[in-house]
């Protein structure tokens, strides 16, 4: 279930699919602008309950299975020619799409850890967890998305 999740989720297609029109170039960008809002919604929720006492810990799984949940849809949205427009999406992306794909699957790889702690683990281990997802994060917009 894993590794098909793994793999239909970070499967640009970028032999196989031409360039895309600016029209669907501007669903890709709105889509997957969408897609890290929703996942960092989830993840300021879960900082709120393990770092500033939100009463909401039964919520915690809703949160981190929200995480996944999104990173899952984000599916095609860096199609070639999809890096023009409003984005801060940096053309290393296309230049280096194993690497890019791979900060992705780690970041999955960081969220599902910390899913199982929440599932499983204590307090510490969701907090190690979620700071790991944290740095996951981090290291894919400092070599993949622009500045501001
Ligand atoms: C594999 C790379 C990668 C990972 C992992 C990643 N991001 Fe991003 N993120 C991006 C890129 C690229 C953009 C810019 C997208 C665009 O503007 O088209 C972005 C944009 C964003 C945005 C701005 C969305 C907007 O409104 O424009 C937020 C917020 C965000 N990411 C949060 C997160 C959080 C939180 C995590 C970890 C839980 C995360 N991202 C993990 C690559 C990544």
């Amino acid at each position: 279930m894993r590794l098909l999740l793994l793999s239909t989720l970070f499967a640009p297609l970028v032999l196989t699919t031409p360039a895309v029109s600016a029209d669907e170039n501007e669903a890709l960008i709105t889509h997957r602008q969408g897609i890290y809002k929703i996942v960092s919604g989830h993840t300021n929720a879960i900082k709120s309950i393990l770092f500033q006492n939100h009463p909401a810990t039964d919520e915690l799984e809703y949160h981190s299975q929200g995480i996944l949940n999104a990173f899952s849809k984000l599916g095609q949205d860096y199609a070639p020619g999809s890096e023009e427009g409003k984005t801060r999406a940096s053309s290393k992306i296309w230049e280096d799409m194993d690497g890019f794909r791979d900060a992705g699957k780690s970041a999955y790889e960081a969220a599902k850890a910390l899913d199982d702690k929440v599932k499983f683990g204590d307090r510490e281990g969701q907090i190690q967890a979620f700071k790991d997802l944290g740095a996951s994060c981090k290291g894919c917009h400092k070599e993949y998305r622009k500045e501001k």
